[in-house]
């Protein structure tokens, strides 16, 4: 749970779990040759511990806790994460910035931490962006700084009443290397102040030539927004909020607003907030909201708001899985698109996940798009395009088509793996349900189930016999979302790495992430119908046990 809080647990929508069927003995066809890896360095992994729960392409620190990305930025080259971490232990605590970057979103270098707590404050989360312009005075016109807005959350003693949060300014004149506090921190505090006031957001609003600001009072549910010329000086421009809060007991946390062309065309743009709320996701406990609206440079003004009272399946959401929080954009991504990272937990269990010396993951980095959807505009969400490129050099594995009747068919052992991207399209035609097993043990006992059910139109993440579950009550067992097929046929990528599930459907209209701890031998794959027969097609398996996302390959 939260160290800031103590609030019961939102009870997700369970089903009765599944009976896994038998694994039959069929073997399918595998063509391409496997690729080689080489093996990752082994001298500068932490390998003590869980290491079968390692990612491989998720970036997770190489030792400590870790919570929400802070400071996305793309510049010169380089992505860089950074990150709620505390450098003295897997828990909660001594809130600092941990720092990684990457070339491609992949393969993340670990550096020092960049921000440490000190006596005075903890550093929680906040952003960074370029002063390209230098508009802070705090660089120079040939060497802009990067300037990180973040929320100080002050200690006794600090000369602020303990537990007092408020927006501080850090800059860096090497590249995001090292980082100087601005000497008349904070740069901004709430009147009256308030321990709730956080997570500062900052990009650059073209049309007014401002720097924009998003933070939120967590507990009143309301983003603020603020404008500014110079990163320093901060004016209030308005609040967005709920008419009728459905949630009185969760907080708002990490906002984020940015534009997005709807349907590709660059003429009809929208905004979209991100709200990441938390204890009331959609799949129980902490997620990602979203509205989609207009800004004209003062107010946001959300469309199609669910009626008061609604409950969370009337909201938007970034994932329909319980291991999606605190996700937020990277400031001047090349490409247009926006790009999102995640941290792959929910609070309501992240102090217990089983690993170490590590605690907390991120996402695969997903790359947005605004489609019409049943009238209504939509975020959809791809693995970014590194990753598909990636996936497109080295599919190991190709079936054409094959139908399975009332049970489960285990795939070729040359489809075995447990870092995999895996696509097909699922037609359930007579079943009643039918989908796939992943991460699965040879005799069929354990696995991770994805399941469309061909009557109430649904697809779930089921990881209720995934592997070591019982670490805590609240590490919730299946993750449900209405899902409609196309012509008769659904069409998902899985992509599974050491400790999580990703199932993006339906073109990337949903998307359900979860954890899972299996054995470090459970790297099966198979198929099934329930009742009935089900034909799956041109899947599609990719191993990417090579890949290394933690640090070891910075390319
Ligand atoms: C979100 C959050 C933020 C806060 C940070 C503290 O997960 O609670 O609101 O800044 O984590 O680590």
């Amino acid at each position: 749970m939260h160290p800031l809080q103590r609030f019961p647990n939102f009870i997700p929508r369970l089903r009765p779990a599944w009976l896994f069927a038998l694994l039959s003995a069929s073997i399918v066809a595998c063509v391409a040759p496997c690729r080689a890896f080489a093996s990752p360095a082994s001298s500068d992994r932490v390998e003590d511990g869980t290491s079968q729960w390692r990612s491989a392409l998720h970036y997770t620190p190489q030792r400590n806790w870790m919570n929400d990305p802070n400071g996305l930025v793309y510049h010169n080259g380089l992505y860089h994460l950074f990150y709620q971490y505390n450098p003295a232990g897997n828990a909660w605590g001594n809130m600092s910035w941990g720092h990684a970057t990457s070339r491609d979103l992949l393969h993340w270098r670990e550096h020092p931490v960049a921000m440490h707590a000190d006596a005075n404050e903890e550093i929680f989360s906040g952003s960074i962006v370029v002063d390209a312009r230098n508009s802070s005075g705090l660089g120079a016109p040939h060497s802009p700084p990067l300037v990180a807005l973040y929320t100080s959350a002050y200690k006794e003693g600090s000369g602020h009443a303990p537990g007092i949060q408020a927006q501080s300014l850090a800059y860096s004149l090497d590249d995001g290397k090292t980082w100087q506090p601005y000497k008349r921190n904070p740069v901004l505090t709430l009147a009256p102040e308030s321990k709730q006031f956080r997570d500062p957001k900052v990009s650059w609003y073209a049309p007014g030539a401002f720097w924009l600001m998003s933070a939120v009072v967590a507990d009143a549910h309301v983003v603020k927004m603020y404008r500014s010329d110079n990163l320093i000086d901060w004016t209030f421009l308005s609040d967005f909020s709920l008419p009728d809060t459905p949630h009185r007991e969760a907080l708002w946390e990490m906002p984020d607003l940015f534009p997005v062309p709807l349907d590709g065309d660059s003429s009809k743009q929208k905004w979209v907030m991100i709200v990441n709320v938390n204890p009331w996701s959609i799949a129980g406990g902490s997620g990602a909201m979203y509205f989609v609206g207009d800004f004209d440079g003062k107010t946001f003004k959300p469309e199609h708001m669910p009626p008061a009272g609604s409950d969370p399946s009337r909201y938007l959401w970034l994932d329909h899985g319980a291991d999606y929080y605190a996700a937020g954009t990277f400031a001047g991504a090349p490409g247009g698109a926006p790009v999102t990272i995640g941290w792959m937990s929910n609070w309501d269990y992240a102090d217990r996940v089983p690993t170490t010396p590590w605690k907390g993951a991120m996402a695969l980095p997903r790359k947005l798009a605004l489609k019409t959807i049943n009238g209504t505009p939509q975020l959809t969400f791809e693995p970014v395009t590194q990753y598909a490129a990636l996936v497109r050099a080295s599919t190991t594995a190709r079936i054409g088509e094959l139908s399975v009747s009332s049970g489960t068919q285990a795939l070729a052992p040359s489809t075995r793996g447990v870092v995999q991207d895996i696509e097909l399209t699922i037609s359930p035609q007579s079943a009643e349900r039918a989908g796939l097993i992943v991460r699965a043990s040879t005799d069929g006992k354990t696995g991770t189930r994805i399941v469309y059910d061909a009557r109430l139109h649904t697809l779930t993440l089921d990881r209720s016999n995934s592997g070591v579950t019982g670490f805590s009550p609240a590490f919730s067992k299946q993750h449900i979302v209405n899902v409609d097929l196309t012509n008769g046929a659904l069409r998902i990528r899985v992509v599974t790495d050491s400790d999580s599930v990703e199932v993006f459907a339906n073109d990337g209209a949903t998307v359900i992430t979860d954890l899972v701890f299996p054995a470090r031998e459970d790297d099966r794959v198979a198929l099934f119908a329930d009742n009935g027969t089900a034909t799956f097609r041109d899947i599609a398996i990719t191993d990417l046990s090579g890949e290394h996302g933690t640090g070891q390959a910075d390319r």
